[in-house]
């Protein structure tokens, strides 16, 4: 593929992977780009797990699914993300950011409007909601040959100091190189990201991959090759729409949006 195919091709995958395990090529490919990537002062604050232990997939998929149904079911996720919950094309035409659930059960469909609500909420309990989500985000995690925990060296990554900045900034531009790199060899990824919604069930990952004091593990990834027409979750979203360039380009000062590119 062509570099910018490649770029605007890459995506995240919200459905299963294949069971194959990641080739031991394309695994040092993956930490070769990651490893390839800016740093501040060529710092490479860094370090990645690769984890295909079946045993600690299984765990790491329990946590997340355990996770996912906590905070549905306590509401916090809803509450904390709403602002990018979409439920129409319109709504989405107008915003062009956020998530379209363009997927959902019959069941849930009339709800949409009153997800955000403490009846929605009730509903959604009484009809264990959260615990389904739950335990497809399990099986979801389970089934993926390959986990990616991805830390930062604490001497690099100080909390409140410039550091802090860099080293996320490189820790984010070494993820987009695998985030790229998956999409040139048929490989699909994505945060599993439930875990870091409940500080306790973060730690338990963090002794599970017996995480040194010196090191703060910052993100789980799962990844692994895509299976050809893939069947979507069945509570599913697009995330495809993007800002019109006036929205987030401005020329020479941030009082004149770009107003030219827009199609
Ligand atoms: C910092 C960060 C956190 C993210 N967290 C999640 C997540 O928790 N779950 C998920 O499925 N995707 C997550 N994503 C992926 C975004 O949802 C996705 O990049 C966005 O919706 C655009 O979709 P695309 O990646 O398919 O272009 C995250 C991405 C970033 C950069």
């Amino acid at each position: 593929m062509q570099f910018l195919d490649v770029l605007r091709a890459r995506k995240t995958t919200n459905g299963p992977f294949r069971p194959d395990p990641v080739t031991e090529e394309h695994q040092r490919l993956l930490m070769e780009v990651a490893g390839a990537a800016p740093s501040q002062l060529n710092s490479q604050p860094w370090r990645f797990v690769i984890i295909e232990d079946r045993q600690t997939i299984e765990t790491i998929a329990a946590i997340s699914g355990e996770s996912m149904t906590k905070v549905m079911a306590e509401g916090t996720f809803f509450e904390r993300y709403k602002p990018y919950f979409r439920f129409s094309e319109a709504e989405m035409e107008e915003k062009r950011n956020g998530m379209l659930f363009d997927q959902l059960p019959l069941l849930l469909r009339p709800f949409t409007k009153r997800v955000f609500t403490e009846q929605g909420q009730a509903m959604m309990n009484r009809l264990r909601v959260p615990q389904k989500l739950g335990e497809e985000n399990r099986r979801l995690v389970e089934g993926s040959p390959l986990l990616l925990a991805v830390l930062l060296d604490r001497a690099e990554y100080r909390p409140g100091q410039l550091s802090s900045f860099y080293s996320l900034f490189s820790m984010g531009a070494a993820m987009e190189n695998v985030w790229l790199t998956t999409g040139e060899i048929g490989m699909g990824i994505q945060f599993v990201s439930f875990p870091m919604e409940v500080p306790e069930n973060w730690e338990r990952i963090q002794r599970l991959l017996h995480v040194p004091d010196d090191l703060e593990l910052m993100a789980v990834y799962r990844l692994g090759y895509l299976p050809e027409n893939a069947k979507r979750p069945a509570i599913d979203w697009s995330s495809r729409q993007r800002k019109r360039p006036s929205q987030y380009v401005f020329r020479d000062t941030c009082e004149t949006p770009e107003s030219n590119w827009d199609s």
